[in-house]
């Protein structure tokens, strides 16, 4: 039975996967991701490390790989989470060498409005911000906080949801199940960016998980940020089938927890492949009966 049917038979949203037109091109993945899965993340070609590869150059934008996923789930009706806008990794050199303030806000608005207008209607979710809280719980330092300060993150959600106000927008981060510092001030930011109007929908909890960790106590803190959570990388390093089972129940357990992505479905494509951390194995075999 799908997974995807059973997690939603629990009140969830969906239970995804991270995918891209490099994986959705091989026969076995697109059937396990059409059978198993109810959305499909980006895994790469939507994101900031991609403006390489969405936008190249400033404002020359290049959708291949994107409109490849977004084709397939609207053919395969699955919903899509996007992933991701404000994040520091893999910046290409000409918005990493912009200094000047007027000039990265006009960049990062054209980049957003590109991307949500060229999808309009089509995206669940956005993981609007990346990544920026660090391990002590204040706001990490990076190109965007650095140049444009914290009103990168409400200038960001505001953008976003000008072009389509039907997307859940999310701020996504990582660590959140073993750093209590990180969980308060992922909460603290959320309520701050929220006084300037509702933009922040929910926090993703990217869970990229070693076997022993626990995340039912990081949500359910999380809960009184007051927006809807998901966990939204999950991974499991050495796992058993009991760890992705408690992390299942963990989200069933905590109301606000809408929907699990996992990160990748066959273990040889995960970018922790060595450890075996997916539900499939290089064989396609589901590993776990969950
Ligand atoms: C990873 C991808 O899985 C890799 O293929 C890529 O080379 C680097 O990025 N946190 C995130 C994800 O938010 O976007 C990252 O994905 C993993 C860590």
């Amino acid at each position: 039975t799908s997974v995807d049917r059973v997690f939603q038979s629990n009140g969830k949203v969906f239970f995804g996967t991270a995918s891209d037109q490099e994986r959705l091109i091989v026969p076995q993945d697109a059937a396990i991701t059409t059978s198993d899965f109810g959305a499909v993340t980006p895994e790469n070609s939507m994101k900031a490390s991609a403006w390489e590869v969405i936008e190249p150059v400033r404002n020359a934008f290049d959708f291949t790989a994107s409109d490849y996923l977004v084709n397939w789930a609207g053919e395969h009706g699955k919903k899509i989470r996007g992933h991701t806008f404000v994040w520091d990794e893999s910046l290409p050199s000409w918005v990493s060498s912009i200094m000047d303030p007027p000039t990265l806000t006009a960049v990062l608005q054209n980049h957003i409005r590109q991307i949500m207008t060229r999808y309009k209607g089509k995206l669940y979710s956005m993981d609007v911000v990346n990544e920026h809280i660090a391990d002590d719980g204040s706001i990490k330092s990076t190109h965007w906080t650095r140049v444009l300060g914290n009103n990168v993150f409400t200038l960001a959600f505001q953008t976003a949801r000008e072009v389509d106000p039907t997307v859940k927008l999310y701020i996504n981060e990582n660590s959140l199940e073993t750093n209590g510092a990180k969980v308060r001030g992922i909460i603290q930011l959320v309520k701050s960016i929220n006084k300037n109007g509702e933009l922040v929908d929910g926090i993703g909890s990217q869970t990229h998980l070693w076997a022993t960790q626990l995340v039912q106590p990081a949500l359910a803190a999380l809960s009184s940020a007051g927006v809807d959570l998901a966990i939204t990388e999950l991974d499991i390093v050495y796992a058993a089938a009991s760890d992705y089972l408690t992390v299942v129940n963990a989200c069933i357990a905590v109301p606000r927890c809408v929907s699990i992505t996992v990160w990748g479905v066959r273990d040889p494509d995960s970018w922790r492949a060595s450890k075996d951390p997916l539900l499939f194995d290089k064989n396609w075999q589901p590993k776990y009966a969950l």
